[in-house]
């Protein structure tokens, strides 16, 4: 197993001095998703190459912030931009704001992401709650990343994503008319987009939208014992879903001409976690 605590420590020590609060909740935001940080009262905010041993950020649309924040009554982490396994990272360094959320205090958090669409029922712009994953893909770095598990660990999975959050993000949709469909996220490991072979496997399998991430953060946040919540933007159809070409500036500008509703949904669940 890695041992991240000892990999990561001159990080760890940086984030617990330099945070001016403990967080109530931490938010992970997927590609072109960095409208919410603007939406909420930032206390703090803290470039990632200014901590020591910070992995880059090298993805366009994913920026390399990390802010300290308010909203109402709450105080949140806010992971602006994340580092992917097709960038050459190990799964062990993907998660480790998952890992920083932890130390400092905090054990609840909400990802976020920007995943290609496989039901044939969404379109790009629909927000997806995820109500489960498939990791398939990524058995054996999950094993390597938080051991063979024990069945006291195994607990940890009986509520995950966490039914509470869920409850409430649809409660909020629904109060505010936002369309919030529902679904199961297909972890893929990139480097490229998928195949319409590949997406036509995920489809049959009972996939509604693939990524490139967030699976293994949210099985190492629970291995920890977090509370988490998923919530997807569908950007794009996945590969052959459409016949429409897929591109990473697609991406972002879905992902941005959604923002404001993913944003509100996002602030008025927080306030009320
Ligand atoms: N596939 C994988 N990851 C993605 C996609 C996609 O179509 N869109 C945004 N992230």
């Amino acid at each position: 197993m890695i041992d991240l605590n000892f990999k990561y420590q001159d990080t760890i020590t940086f984030l617990k001095k330099e945070s001016p609060f403990t967080p109530d909740i931490a938010v992970v935001l997927g590609s072109g998703l960095g409208i919410f940080a603007d939406a909420t009262k930032k206390i703090k905010s803290i470039s990632t190459s200014d901590i020591p041993s910070y992995p880059t950020a090298s993805v366009e649309g994913h920026k390399g912030l990390i802010h300290f924040s308010k909203i109402e009554n709450k105080k949140i982490l806010i992971f602006q931009g994340r580092n992917h396994f097709y960038e050459g990272y190990g799964l062990s360094d993907c998660v480790l704001p998952v890992l920083l959320t932890k130390k400092i205090g905090c054990d609840k958090i909400i990802f976020t992401n920007a995943a290609g669409g496989v039901n044939k029922n969404f379109v790009p712009g629909d927000l997806m709650l995820v109500e489960s994953f498939n990791a398939i893909n990524i058995k054996k770095e999950l094993t390597d990343l938080i051991g063979i598990s024990s069945f006291e660990a195994k607990k940890n999975f009986l509520n995950c994503p966490s039914s509470r959050i869920n409850k409430i993000l649809k409660e909020i949709a629904d109060e505010n008319g936002i369309s919030l469909k529902s679904g199961i996220y297909w972890y893929t490991k990139g480097p490229s987009y998928e195949t319409p072979a590949e997406i036509e496997m995920i489809r049959r399998f009972g996939g509604d939208a693939a990524g490139m991430s967030t699976v293994h953060e949210a099985v190492f946040a629970s291995s920890l014992n977090m509370e988490i919540a998923i919530v997807s933007c569908i950007t794009n159809m996945a590969s052959g879903i459409s016949q429409q070409k897929l591109s990473h500036a697609e991406v972002t500008e879905t992902a941005k001409n959604s923002s404001e509703k993913f944003a509100l949904l996002l602030k008025t669940a927080i306030s009320r976690m």
